[in-house]
């Protein structure tokens, strides 16, 4: 781009706000043990913050019904759902598990998780097992910081070689009010640095 085309390039200054996107639009499953019954939340604004000890967090409103289970019982599973589960997904996230039981009305499957006593959800291809470490009241949002314990990844989705192709099933992204299925791969990590087989290298 020549420096007159960056010129043209005109920009409006908006108050901060949480404009981040694409972020992942997920399924976490909490209670299901002593007197807090299962529960189902969706969750926008969560994420990896730390690859060892590997730990993700998730922001969640005091307010909603599964705030006060996490707090309570310092666990949650996070269930990646698939494009195909937008519907179930959006209705988890405008229903609250005070007014129903979201798996018997989805028909979504709890199933044990091995390192925690939270449900993951069948039917998700790949579910995170959260033991919380930390909470920040950061505002409106409260933050908890949760190690990753453990993965459970739906084994129909590993070929031969070991290698587990999320593609197949199609994930889910959230942008700014709005879902979408993730597009074609363009790229892996690191492509941009690497040769082409055969490609001619000038020195
Ligand atoms: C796509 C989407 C993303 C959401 N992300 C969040 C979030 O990150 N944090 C949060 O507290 N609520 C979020 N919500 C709202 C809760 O999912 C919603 O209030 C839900 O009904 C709470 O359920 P509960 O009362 O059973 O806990 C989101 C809702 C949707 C539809």
């Amino acid at each position: 781009m020549s420096e007159t085309e960056k010129n043209v390039i005109k920009k409006v200054v908006w108050p901060g706000s949480t404009q981040l996107a694409p972020v992942p639009s997920v399924l976490v499953a909490c209670g299901g043990t002593g007197e807090w019954k299962p529960n189902l939340i969706t969750i926008a604004w969560a994420g990896v913050v730390c690859s060892k000890p590997p730990m993700v967090s998730i922001a969640v409103r005091p307010e909603r019904y599964s705030y006060a289970i996490i707090k309570a019982t310092g666990e949650f599973s996070i269930n990646l759902p698939t494009a195909k589960m937008v519907k179930t997904v959006d209705w988890c996230g405008v229903v609250s598990g005070r007014d129903h039981d979201k798996f018997a009305a989805t028909g979504l499957t709890p199933m044990p998780g091995s390192k925690i006593s939270v449900p993951i959800v069948a039917e998700c291809p790949l579910a995170l097992e959260c033991r919380v470490t930390r909470v920040l009241e950061l505002g409106v949002h409260h933050l908890f910081l949760a190690e990753v314990v453990a993965v459970q990844a739906s084994e129909h989705l590993i070929d031969a070689s070991g290698r587990f192709d999320l593609e197949q099933d199609g994930l889910l992204a959230f942008v700014h009010g709005h879902y979408y299925s993730l597009g074609e791969c363009l790229g892996h990590f690191g492509f941009s640095i690497r040769r082409k087989p055969g490609a001619i290298v000038r020195k």
